[in-house]
């Protein structure tokens, strides 16, 4: 028997859910920019007699449910995770919020990385503890400590980023998938730092995938989203139901935009991997540079399970300021081309400064970060130019 033909990454970014338009011939999809559809009578959604060539815009009746445009980009997603089903939202937090409320109820308990991105944390923290939901950081690089947490109390959820935000630490996926399974916990991987390009954890055993689309997969730093994938089609019906109820969908634009994106995300990702790689060697060697936080590097504890469950080592790269943290902040100020931004993911490179930027609200809990952190969101451009803008920041 043959085995059906499965398209390649590159092949899935530029054509799944984007079939040229069966009414016009538009090769792109096209921005429909409308909240409100036309019934031909009571329940009479049109698109139905276009048959299966017209699936993307069959059966609409109201924007804040359903959009043409929002629903190429979630089979663009679906195809290029793995997944059953994916649903977008209006950003990366509205996506988070959305999966944790679908899966958890009040009394639920659940595992968090100790050094999550900090509105992950914040959320848990101050928003879902005051619903019910109660969270405890764990070291998630260690799926043994892992295991030996999940017997204290019923877990609902474990909750990993890999690689982390910013210290780029790196959680084994599969045998946290394995952990998982065996206490009946759903496990949720945040692929923002890696994107679908580098890893994919629905194939290594998550349930789900999260992700700030604002970062790699938009990459040009033009636009918020996020997307939550399944391999469960039940939950996917959940999510769903949840978002349609509460309305955090992005708008028509946003997910076109976030769709062309998604089209160049392979031939971005090989670059930012490799300019992030020279980048982090020279800072290795560099006298200002007390450490360098980078899972390309040999010397990174999480360099095998990287080397084993990713296809690059992405593109962001933390280091701590040997002058201490008035010469991070220093740092920060003194780059040409790294601009001083939050975010990440963009064609353009950033430079921050968690402790007081992306991070500021897990100062003083656990998830705290280095005072001298810095961390780089290495871009596209020229990498010999971005050495040389370090180099004359480092001083
Ligand atoms: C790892 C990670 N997850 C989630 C988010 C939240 O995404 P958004 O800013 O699109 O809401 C971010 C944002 O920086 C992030 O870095």
């Amino acid at each position: 028997m043959q085995t059906p033909h499965r398209d390649g990454f590159e092949t899935l970014a530029i054509h799944a859910g984007q079939e040229p338009d069966p009414v016009t011939g538009a090769v792109v999809p096209p921005i429909y920019q409308v909240s409100t559809y036309k019934q031909d009578g009571v329940g009479g959604l049109r698109g139905k007699e276009l048959g299966e060539a017209a699936r993307w815009i069959e059966g609409y009746e109201y924007s804040r449910t359903d959009n043409p445009t929002r629903g190429a980009l979630e089979e663009c997603l679906t195809a290029l995770e793995g997944g059953a089903r994916s649903l977008v939202f209006a950003s990366g937090m509205a996506a988070s919020d959305c999966l944790i409320r679908a899966v958890c109820k009040p009394g639920d308990h659940v595992l968090i990385p100790d050094d999550a991105y900090g509105g992950t944390f914040r959320l848990f923290d101050k928003v879902l503890t005051g619903w019910g939901v109660t969270y405890r950081p764990v070291t998630m690089q260690d799926a043994t400590g892992v295991q030996a947490a999940l017997t204290d109390r019923p877990v609902r959820l474990i909750w990993v980023e890999t690689p982390t935000n910013p210290l780029l630490g790196i959680a084994d996926i599969a045998a946290l998938g394995r952990v998982a399974r065996d206490a009946g916990a759903l496990l949720v991987v945040d692929n923002t730092f890696a994107s679908p390009y580098l890893q994919q954890p629905l194939s290594l055993g998550a349930d789900a995938v999260v992700h700030s689309t604002t970062k790699y997969i938009g990459g040009h730093s033009d636009v918020v989203g996020g997307a939550v994938v399944v391999t469960d089609t039940a939950l996917g019906d959940d999510l769903y139901f949840l978002r349609n109820a509460v309305g955090s969908v992005p708008g028509p634009f946003d997910a076109w935009l976030t769709l062309r994106g998604a089209k160049t995300l392979a031939v971005r990702m090989e670059r930012h991997c490799q300019n992030a790689q020279r980048i982090a060697e020279m800072l290795v060697s560099h006298p200002a540079v007390a450490e360098v936080y980078y899972p390309g590097l040999p010397s990174h504890p999480g360099h095998e399970v990287a080397a084993k469950q990713m296809h690059g080592f992405g593109g962001m790269v933390s280091f701590r300021a040997r002058g201490g943290p008035p010469e991070a902040v220093g740092i920060c100020g003194r780059t040409r081309l790294f601009t001083l931004g939050e975010s990440l993911g963009g064609v353009e490179s950033l430079i921050e400064y968690p402790a007081q930027m992306t991070h500021s609200s897990a100062a003083g809990s656990e998830l705290e970060v280095p005072a001298d952190l810095v961390r780089l969101s290495v871009g596209i451009e020229s990498v010999d130019d971005l050495i040389e803008d370090l180099r004359t920041a480092l001083g």
